[in-house]
């Protein structure tokens, strides 16, 4: 990367989204939500966006979280807690949009960014309201990046067929 001086904030009302690239076709959803919705969501404390910035104010990568939930459909137990095996759901944040401008792919901001949302999670999230695991439901070709960032995928029949596959990171295992 020419210049790796980049950093991480919150999304800002302020912010340009429009140079954003994502490349391939199937990646323009993530592109639109970006553009079109996330400062409405942010607003509206639906989902929380942060943002890799270059320079004064050029996104390169971008990472938003939502309040969530997993069930772990026997496919994972608590060892530390085995009553909380008995709910059926259990308290998590997801990942639910993530990328990077594809001019920027590979020098290791996807990784950045997963590692400032885990520990704001772990940080300012599970330590005041109770929270055990970061959840994402990830595209089939995005499952190796995540699985080198410590998500498993969910070890149950449903989610071996579907497009997106539930994965998850337990945050007092890692
Ligand atoms: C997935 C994505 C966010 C990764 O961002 P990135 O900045 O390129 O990732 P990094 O440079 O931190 O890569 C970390 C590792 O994951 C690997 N990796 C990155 N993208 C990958 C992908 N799509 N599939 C498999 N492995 C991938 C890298 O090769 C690297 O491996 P290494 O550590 O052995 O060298 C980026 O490729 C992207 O925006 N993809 C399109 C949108 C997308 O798929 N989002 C996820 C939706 S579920």
């Amino acid at each position: 990367m020419p210049d790796s001086g980049y950093y991480i904030r919150k999304l800002e009302a302020f912010d340009s989204v429009q140079n954003f690239k994502t490349g391939n076709p199937s990646f323009l959803p993530l592109k639109t939500f970006l553009q079109k919705q996330a400062k409405h969501f942010q607003q509206s404390s639906i989902a929380q966006t942060y943002v890799a910035v270059i320079g004064d104010k050029n996104i390169i990568g971008f990472v938003t979280l939502t309040c969530s939930e997993i069930d772990l459909q026997n496919g994972y137990e608590l060892i530390d807690c085995s009553h909380a095996n008995h709910y059926e759901f259990l308290p998590a944040v997801k990942i639910a949009r993530l990328a990077v401008d594809n001019r920027y792919r590979s020098f290791g901001i996807g990784t950045t960014m997963i590692d400032y949302a885990i520990a704001l999670i772990r940080d300012r999230i599970a330590e005041n309201v109770g929270c055990r695991f970061v959840v994402t439901d990830a595209k089939s070709e995005a499952v190796s990046f995540y699985e080198k960032q410590g998500f498993v995928l969910l070890d149950s029949e449903s989610n071996q067929s579907t497009e997106h596959r539930l994965m998850f990171l337990d945050l007092i295992a890692v």
